[in-house]
């Protein structure tokens, strides 16, 4: 049953899982998420930090309704149109970039997608196809296709995960860009503290599994725009924090 009820207020996303088990063929259930809260106001950047195999991933399933199979609420902005980037950037190896995004969003009109394709530096790639881009030009195009819908909520799992130091600083510098620029409330789950500080406005730390959040971290600056020794404090709290709940879960 909910027993759980999301924060009022203002926010645009309001979490509140109360448990999320995976079925496992020939095993017990395995428990993902439980006593899980969140919530993020309208037009801030949330980070969502956790371990590896903590349920990351899951949560963002949940949050985008390809998983149902949970107990508890997920309230989504009005009209909750989701833009989503996954792990994997998934895109039709058969179509072109610029019809990848013409599917994901028919209603976007040709200067729209070329607009986007510009700001994503991708104008040259328009009529490739994925099989003949970088992963780091791949994730560009999955960020493009889930803008090109125009998103209320916009879920970014692990974005820059195995791109090199170099691709993954411009990549992280045209995220903040865009997610400054248009506003768009967003989630992006990482592992990587760094990156969370320098593209959220608030921190959601993560257990182990079953993850639910240990701490909420509002990044004070303007985002991008802390000090050296105030983002090394903050990930220097946020480094106890996960420890803290990683020794108490062994
Ligand atoms: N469809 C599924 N069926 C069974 N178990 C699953 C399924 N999806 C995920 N799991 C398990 O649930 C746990 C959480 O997985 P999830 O992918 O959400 O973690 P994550 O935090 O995103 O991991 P990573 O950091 O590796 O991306 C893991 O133990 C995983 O093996
Ligand atoms: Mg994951």
């Amino acid at each position: 049953m909910n027993d759980l009820s999301p924060d009022g207020g203002a926010a645009a996303l309001s979490v509140a899982i109360a448990s999320k088990d995976h079925q496992r063929a020939g095993g017990p259930a395995l428990r993902a998420l439980e006593g899980l809260r969140l919530t993020l106001p309208l037009g801030q950047a949330g980070a969502v930090v956790g371990p590896s195999g903590c349920g990351k991933t899951t949560l963002l399933r949940l949050i985008a309704g390809l998983d149902r199979d949970f107990t508890g609420q997920i309230v989504l902005p009005a009209h909750g149109r989701l833009g989503m980037v996954f792990q994997e950037p998934r895109l039709l190896p058969w179509r072109s970039v610029a019809d990848n995004l013409r599917i994901a969003a028919p209603e976007a009109d040709e200067a729209g997608i070329a607009a986007l394709l510009a700001e994503l530096g991708l104008r040259d790639h328009a009529d490739h196809f994925p099989g003949e881009l970088s992963l780091g030009l791949a994730r560009r195009v999955a960020l493009a296709r889930a803008l090109a819908v125009k998103p209320d909520l916009l879920l970014l799992d692990e974005p820059l995960v195995s791109l090199d130091a170099a691709l993954a600083r411009e990549l992280r510098e045209r995220i903040a860009a865009l997610i400054d620029e248009k506003r768009i409330t967003t989630l992006i789950v990482t592992h990587d503290l760094p990156e969370a500080i320098a593209l959220a406005d608030r921190i959601f730390l993560l257990s182990p599994r079953p993850a639910h959040v240990i701490a909420t971290l509002d990044v004070e600056a303007p985002r991008g725009r802390l000090t050296r020794a105030a983002a090394d404090a903050l990930e220097t709290r946020a480094r106890a924090a996960l420890e803290a709940s990683r020794r108490a879960f062994q």
